[in-house]
């Protein structure tokens, strides 16, 4: 492939490297880049959208040649802004959905959330939890509106602060008061945290809940027990992601791409039959 550009970096953009399904993506995406001879330069947002408007600034600043942007803490106006208004090729995934001209690349999420909805309701589980973060971006959305094309509204919606361990070790407490025997955790990482929890309150999983995790880390393989979740193929989501934005500088003025990559449930031991 020849790219002639000037910098040969692109920016790319989280929310959050601590979480081994950003780490997985950044991987895929820097394997692909550093075939080609780009250098990644990676932003981690924390979430907080000043901080990602100042360093996509200065990313264009440096002349970067291309952009990924996997964090929904970018405003919509930062992108016209920053990047369509002075023709810098970028692409947009995952919490971050694009509003206008851009390619686009992400995972079947409401397939997602109705595949495990479908897999608890199959163990017959009644009274089901949903764990989100209070600040619902679309594609966790779109898991929620899936697990809904189940349930209806016959689910509870629990809200925590973030996508966190910490996050779901809190839940677990709710969760304990209430009725529920089935839960799907929005990530594993609140998968994790719930694990923890849930134990300190003195309850096992899956003999009193049941649990289904979203994203397929590596650790889900290595809890006790081992975890069921929706995976995501998250090392393949950068590699294709990383190879559609060379594309794209290659290509400048070729038609919009989007892509749809396929998800699927792992089956572990984190569920029973209610
Ligand atoms: O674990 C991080 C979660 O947030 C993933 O499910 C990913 O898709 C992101 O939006």
């Amino acid at each position: 492939r020849m790219v002639m550009k000037k910098s040969k970096t692109i920016g790319v953009m989280v929310p959050d490297i601590s979480n081994p399904f950003f780490s997985t993506l950044v991987r895929g995406i820097e394997d692909v880049l550093f075939q080609e001879s780009f250098i990644t330069m990676l932003c981690n947002a924390n979430e907080e959208n000043e901080r990602e408007s100042n360093a996509l600034e200065e990313l264009s600043r440096r002349g970067v040649d291309g952009f990924i942007i996997a964090s929904s803490a970018i405003s919509n106006e930062d992108i016209d802004r920053l990047l369509r208004n002075k023709k810098h090729p970028f692409i947009i995934l995952d919490q971050k959905s694009s509003e206008g001209d851009s390619d686009t690349i992400g995972t079947d999420d409401f397939l997602g959330g109705k595949l495990a909805a479908e897999h608890l309701k199959e163990l017959e589980h009644m009274n089901v939890a949903v764990v989100v973060p209070k600040n619902i971006t679309q594609n966790i959305q779109r898991r929620v509106d899936g697990f809904e094309s189940i349930y209806g509204t016959g689910f509870k919606l629990i809200e925590v602060e973030s996508l966190s361990k910490k996050s779901g070790r809190e839940a677990a407490k709710e969760i304990s008061e209430s009725n529920i025997s089935g839960i799907f955790a929005i990530n594993d990482e609140i998968a994790f945290g719930l694990y923890l929890g849930l134990k300190e309150l003195g309850k096992t999983v899956p003999d009193d809940y049941s649990i289904v995790g979203y994203d397929n880390v590596d650790m889900c393989e290595y809890m006790t027990p081992p975890l069921t979740t929706i995976a995501q193929p998250i090392y393949e989501l950068g590699r294709q992601t990383a190879e559609m934005l060379l594309d794209r500088i290659e290509h400048p003025e070729k038609e919009w791409e989007s892509k749809k990559l396929p998800v699927n449930i792992i089956n572990r031991f984190s569920t029973t039959h209610a």
